[in-house]
């Protein structure tokens, strides 16, 4: 009997050391300890021995059962160790990094292509003798229209589809607003520029957008003629694409100026061969432009008799369009970073 026993411990022994897992050694446990385990069943057997045998064999297999159950708890200490051992080696991670970089939410900002353009044109003007003006981005309608010779009921106003406000004002439709407040206050002869945003109740579509940027220009001089206005537009265009610009002048109709014309540039995407971006004509509407009306001279304070002027519009998010071959204007508002980490 005591051989027996002593032959289970040593198997015992040699089984625990060489599981492997949690699982195997209760699996161990059940089969020596368990109900129905060897051990358990040669205690079972002991009521057959004398009284002596009993207390021997009795004591010996409490021995070997805590030595085996001290055996497993052994093991699992050790296999539970290297788990944790072999995860720390696997996976750790330096908490004082950064966190995972994601190129798309993630870097440093950077300044809109449109503040871009208009910074550079800024600096164009400036470099001429151009005074930078502001105004308000919510206007009257006297700003926007009647100072501009478009009185109440003209048609002229069906040209630039408006957001009115509740209270009779709105919001500018185009920066020209910025040249009446500018005549108001300056005295001739003087140039300035006013960039601004501009809001046109429409539908949008690749080349429109209810909300777009324009830089006003306004020279006020003696015997301003339209020579000037297209000297002033070619060193613009040279400046902006870093070449010569092909232009041409066409008529074209705006109540505040007289004569009005709409400057196109050949299409700098196709090279005037015709695409989308120039509805196949090789010629893109990039600069209306004209002669001060004397009407809104006089709106201004200012006397025709004496001085003239021009004044051009210019619109900033097509002129971006153009130098980056962009053919989609819903982009400039979108908020899309993977559009603007191109700038
Ligand atoms: N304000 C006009 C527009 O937005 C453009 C323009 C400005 C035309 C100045 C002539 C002179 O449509």
């Amino acid at each position: 009997m005591k051989e027996k026993l002593l032959a289970i411990k040593e198997k015992a022994i040699n089984t625990i050391n060489s599981a492997a897992s949690n699982e195997e050694l209760e699996e161990i446990r059940v089969g020596i300890l368990g109900r129905k385990g060897e051990l358990t069943g040669i205690l079972r057997s002991l009521a057959t021995l004398s009284a002596e045998e009993k207390t021997e064999i009795g004591k010996l297999s409490n021995a070997i059962k805590d030595e085996i159950s001290a055996a497993i708890e052994q093991k699992v200490n050790a296999l539970d160790e290297a788990e944790i051992n072999g995860r720390l080696a696997d996976e750790w991670i330096d908490v004082t990094l950064d966190g995972t970089f994601n190129d798309e939410t993630a870097g440093s900002g950077r300044i809109h292509p449109i503040s871009q353009i208009q910074y550079e044109i800024e600096d164009i003007f400036t470099s001429m003798g151009f005074e930078i003006l502001d105004g308000p981005e919510a206007e009257t309608e006297y700003y926007n229209f009647e100072a501009l010779n478009i009185p109440k009921h003209h048609p002229a106003r069906d040209m630039q589809d408006t957001f009115w406000t509740e209270d009779g004002n709105l919001l500018r439709t185009h920066t020209s607003a910025i040249q009446v407040r500018g005549m108001e206050k300056a005295e001739p002869p003087f140039r300035v520029i006013g960039p601004g945003r501009v809001f046109r109740y429409e539908a949008t579509d690749a080349s429109h957008e209810n909300t777009f940027y324009q830089v006003e220009g306004m020279m006020i001089d003696k015997d301003i003629s339209v020579s000037n206005l297209i000297y002033f537009m070619k060193v613009l265009l040279r400046e902006i694409f870093k070449r010569e610009v092909k232009i041409r002048l066409r008529p074209g109709y705006f109540p505040f100026v007289e004569p009005g014309f709409e400057l196109d540039i050949n299409c700098l995407i196709c090279g005037g061969k015709g695409c989308s971006v120039c509805k196949q004509t090789g010629w893109v509407e990039l600069l209306p432009c004209g002669l001060v009306h004397p009407n809104v001279l006089k709106y201004g304070g200012i006397d025709p008799e004496k001085w003239s002027g021009f004044a051009f519009g210019l619109g900033l998010n097509r002129l971006i369009m153009m130098r980056y071959g962009i053919t989609d204007i819903r982009h400039f508002q979108s908020g899309d970073i993977r559009f603007l980490k191109q700038f």
